[in-house]
């Protein structure tokens, strides 16, 4: 058994991102205690989320004592904007935002789109980096709905909750059904088995 109190840091200055990881962190059995590290990471425009999301980890290695992993996701509208704005999100909703991005659309019904996210993970015991992806797939509200979460979430509905946006839902029904919750399902299940070792 390892060290019961062992830091596991996330790297995130976005509040909202640490604050959906930490409720799922808090029902888990784990011997893990999550800390927030706010670090200006190196965030390069690559072609898919998982090479941005390396270069991130590589970029802040040498800084940290200890295991961490950082996150990135992106929001894709695959009909009809094939995808856009994919791997542009933070710049597309910084940029035009969510109003003007839904002036794109006129099929709200035949709309498709998905999240992705992808968790980097420097293990420290094994000096290994690991990756753990999510995605969701639905469609996009024709309204902007929905005082929670962030980013994207008041203009997505997802297929398996199909009467409400991500801004809709609490974090812990977020959370079930999320790109990050289900990476983060993935990461929590690594975490366990290499606990037990
Ligand atoms: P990043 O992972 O912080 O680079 O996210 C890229 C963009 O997608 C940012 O503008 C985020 O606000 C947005 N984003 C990331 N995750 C989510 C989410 O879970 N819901 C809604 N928007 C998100």
């Amino acid at each position: 058994m390892k060290n019961k109190n062992e830091i596991l840091y996330f790297i995130t200055g976005n509040n909202n991102k640490f604050n959906e990881v930490l409720s799922f962190f808090e029902k888990e059995n784990l011997n893990y205690f999550l800390k927030q590290k706010k670090i200006k990471t190196i965030e390069i425009q690559a072609d898919s989320i998982k090479n941005v999301a390396l270069f991130k980890l590589n970029s802040i290695r040498e800084k940290i004592n200890g295991s961490f992993f950082i996150e990135d996701a992106g929001f894709f509208v695959d009909i009809p904007l094939n995808g856009f704005p994919g791997v542009y999100s933070s710049y597309v909703l910084r940029t035009i935002g969510n109003e003007r991005i839904l002036k794109l659309i006129n099929d709200f019904v035949q709309s498709r789109a998905h999240f992705s996210a992808v968790i980097a993970l420097y293990f420290k015991p094994k000096d290994k980096i690991l990756y753990f992806e999510g995605n969701v797939e639905g469609r996009v509200s024709s309204k902007i709905r929905g005082k929670g979460g962030f980013g994207f979430d008041p203009i997505f509905i997802p297929d398996s909750i199909p009467d409400k946006t991500f801004a809709e839902l609490s974090i812990e029904e977020k959370n079930r059904v999320s790109h990050r919750g289900i990476a983060l399902k993935k990461l929590v299940d690594f975490l366990q088995q290499n606990m037990k070792t």
